[in-house]
């Protein structure tokens, strides 16, 4: 048997280890190893609308997996009418999937759609709001709140101008009729929830805030959104004298904010938040700030200061009864265009004590920018590929 010569050995390997180079690359742009955690979980799966559920898995931070939200007893609700009645909500309306029906339900939508809520639409605990896959706006009345609440996911919608609402009667979660009182124009407002996954949404240009989240509420992962031309970004925790908020832990991560984005980023009272690998693109006054003695770990961000104006991260509350025991610390961020981080001298960086399942590898801060490049809704083509 002829072997042959060592020159045509050399050459076919070579030529075996370009291919091989060429496949792998196309190979990595299709299994996405652009994607951060939470999204190669189940973007990089190309049967996901057929696998919808397994998205409860993989979700991060103080959240954990949200696998209460899916198993055998799942029920899956479409909905198809755009209409709200906030005390009759009809059948096939997004109001009904939230109240109405009890027990673990997945609601999708069946076409895109805009829904204007004529009352703050209350979400039940063990419901997935899943707005993948169409385009989804609630916008130009009231807006989301989960009252007292548990085991809630919203993932790819868009909440924006949302307004204040008067005191009325609105249909509450487990489908009683309950009074709610005055309500800022919030995108989504959380109070005493715990256990809440919001991610990849795109939230703007609302009267009040765009997240709240407040009295008593704690267990919260805030991960891949969109903020942009807002105030008030984002408040965690209610109000000073609110000391149950001292168990607040809140994990913010992949989030895009800006551009227009003037203040709170978060701003936060009493409790912890775990801030990892955002992308902020300006501010007006500040990027996070608080006040009660609030403890922050600012690691692995994107920090670009705003061409004119205020190039500080921080702000903290000079009237603080507290006495000003705040804990600010940055480790890993990236500051560009002069941007500055005003750290607690003094005092440990807390760790977020992150349990197996709720933990995560923070990534390098250069990373930032593709790691919250697809933040917000996703876009889609009919094939459900993007
Ligand atoms: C930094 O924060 C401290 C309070 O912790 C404050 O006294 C000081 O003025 C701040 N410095 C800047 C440059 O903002
Ligand atoms: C994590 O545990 C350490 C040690 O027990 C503690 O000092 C720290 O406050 C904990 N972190 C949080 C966010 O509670």
């Amino acid at each position: 048997m002829a072997f042959p010569k060592p020159q045509y050995l050399f050459l076919a390997l070579l030529i075996l280890f370009f291919l091989s180079k060429l496949s792998f690359a196309k190979q990595s742009r299709i299994n996405g190893l652009k994607l951060n955690v939470i999204d190669r979980c189940w973007r990089k799966n190309p049967e996901w609308k057929r696998h919808q559920y397994q998205l409860a898995t993989c979700s991060i931070g103080y959240a954990g997996k949200m696998i209460n939200n899916i198993g055998n007893d799942l029920i899956h609700y479409k909905v198809t009418d755009s209409s709200d009645d906030p005390i009759n909500p009809k059948p096939n309306t997004l109001r009904y999937g939230t109240s109405i029906i009890q027990g673990k339900v997945w609601i999708t939508f069946q076409r895109d759609m805009q829904i204007k809520l004529e009352k703050p639409l209350l979400i039940s605990s063990f419901t997935t709001i899943d707005g993948r896959g169409v385009n989804v706006h609630i916008a130009n009345n009231a807006c989301l709140m989960i009252f007292k609440a548990t085991n809630i996911i919203i993932h790819g919608i868009r909440v924006h101008h949302c307004k204040p609402q008067a005191p009325g009667i609105v249909m509450g979660p487990e489908g009683k009729v309950i009074p709610l009182g005055q309500v800022d124009g919030d995108a989504i407002r959380l109070v005493t929830a715990s256990k809440i996954w919001i991610d990849h949404n795109t939230l703007y240009d609302c009267q009040d805030g765009l997240l709240d989240v407040t009295r008593g509420s704690t267990d919260v992962t805030i991960s891949n959104n969109w903020f942009k031309n807002q105030d008030k970004v984002m408040l965690l925790g209610h109000d000073d004298g609110y000391v149950r908020d001292k168990n607040m832990k809140v994990t913010v991560v992949y989030n895009h904010f800006g551009p227009n984005c003037n203040q709170r980023m978060p701003r936060i009272r009493h409790g912890y938040a775990h801030v990892a690998n955002n992308f902020y693109q300006g501010w007006l006054q500040y990027a996070i700030g608080g006040s009660m003695e609030p403890s922050l770990k600012s690691e692995a961000n994107l920090f670009v200061a705003p061409t004119i104006g205020n190039k500080e991260v921080t702000w903290r509350k000079s009237s603080d009864k507290s006495g000003g025991t705040w804990n600010f610390h940055s480790i890993r961020d990236i500051f560009e265009n002069e941007a500055s981080f005003n750290i607690t001298k003094g005092g440990d960086v807390k760790k977020p004590n992150y349990t197996k399942e709720q933990n995560f590898k923070v990534l390098d801060a250069k990373f930032v920018k593709y790691l919250t490049s697809s933040s917000g809704v996703l876009r889609y083509n009919k094939n459900y590929v993007y």
